[in-house]
């Protein structure tokens, strides 16, 4: 008789453990069957080619088990190596790179291209369906110049979210395929904008009605100023860590559209440890509670463990 079975490496108790932890990842899959869940892939967490196959596997699997993932996806890292490797010379203005026009045919080469195919070609290959975009694909993102601050230069093309028209993702998501955008907008001049990926995250979360937002990074959440892990954050408490400086430069974005987010009728905004492999499952499917989460007004804290109830549907 044929064993069909595969010949399995587990011992019993391993094999326990995996049996416990699918059953700790039932009432998350039946709450989340068929929302949509954006997830933001920072450029400084995609570094290591074995986490991005990692990070692949997660969303194909998200979308097996009946998610609505969204991917938006940074890239700092590797348009900067890109922009060396060509001799071209940029200035940062608050953290912002100086983007004159050459500077965005690379960004635009890069984000919209490499980085955004490596992606969809990874959650293929992992069993996923997955489509590249960016902002200008079926009109999904309208930018606008980021106004100059104060005196300080001017950032060229660097936009921000003027609008969101989800038809293009909608689209997708009803066929099943996994959209994986690169953040790159239209200005009203007919010009390609690069927008921060974060903010084009948030605003697609609430445009969508996500469930959840997951920001992820390259550290272990947000931290406070003895670099201790801050698990819970409400309004109040992260104007309080702006305000004294504990929350700076990369983090600034992602806190403010999470917080955007939430304040829209996301559920929750996590930011994640996008440097930790299987950062994706462990956030949605075990009780761990991994990372920084983020909840309108005064709700922060450790996250409830869902209901064993099926969800009632706004
Ligand atoms: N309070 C804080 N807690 C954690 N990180 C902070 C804090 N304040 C500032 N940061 C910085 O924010 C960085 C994360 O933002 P950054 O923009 O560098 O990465 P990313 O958004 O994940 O990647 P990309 O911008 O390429 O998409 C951290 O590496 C850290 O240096
Ligand atoms: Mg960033």
């Amino acid at each position: 008789m044929t064993e069909f079975r595969q010949q399995s490496s587990l011992d019993t108790e391993q094999a326990a453990r995996v049996a416990r932890v699918l059953g700790e990842a039932l009432p998350y899959i039946r709450r989340f069957a068929g929302r949509t869940v954006v997830v933001k892939y920072g450029g400084h967490a995609m570094t290591d080619p074995d986490l991005r196959s990692g990070f692949a596997r997660d969303i194909a699997l998200m979308k097996w088990v009946g998610f609505n993932p969204v991917v938006v996806h940074g890239g700092g890292p590797q348009i900067g190596a890109v922009l060396e490797r060509v001799g071209k010379q940029t200035d940062f203005v608050r953290g912002m790179r100086v983007t004159d026009e050459d500077t965005m045919d690379v960004v635009e080469m890069v984000l919209g291209g490499s980085i955004n195919k490596d992606l969809v070609n990874r959650i293929n290959q992992s069993g996923g369906r997955a489509v590249g975009l960016t902002g200008k694909d079926g009109g999904l993102i309208s930018a606008r110049k980021l106004a100059a601050v104060a005196d300080e230069a001017d950032l060229g093309y660097v936009g921000e979210v003027a609008e969101i028209d989800p038809a293009i993702v909608r689209t997708l998501e009803a066929d099943d395929f996994i959209p994986i955008i690169a953040p790159i907008g239209v200005g009203p001049d007919g010009r390609s904008y690069n927008i921060n990926a974060d903010l084009v995250a948030g605003r697609l979360a609430a445009v969508l009605g996500a469930e959840k937002l997951m920001l992820l990074t390259n550290t272990p959440g947000v931290l406070d100023a003895d670099q201790n892990l801050l698990t819970g954050l409400d309004d109040a408490h992260v104007r309080q860590l702006i305000e004294d400086g504990t929350i700076a430069g990369g983090m600034l974005p992602k806190i403010e559209c999470a917080l955007e987010a939430v304040a829209q009728g996301v559920a929750a905004a996590h930011i994640v440890d996008g440097r930790v492999e299987n950062a994706v499952l462990l956030e949605l499917f075990t009780d761990a509670g991994v990372g920084t989460l983020i909840r309108a007004g005064n709700q922060a804290g450790d996250p409830e463990p869902p209901s064993d109830q099926p969800p009632t549907l706004a």
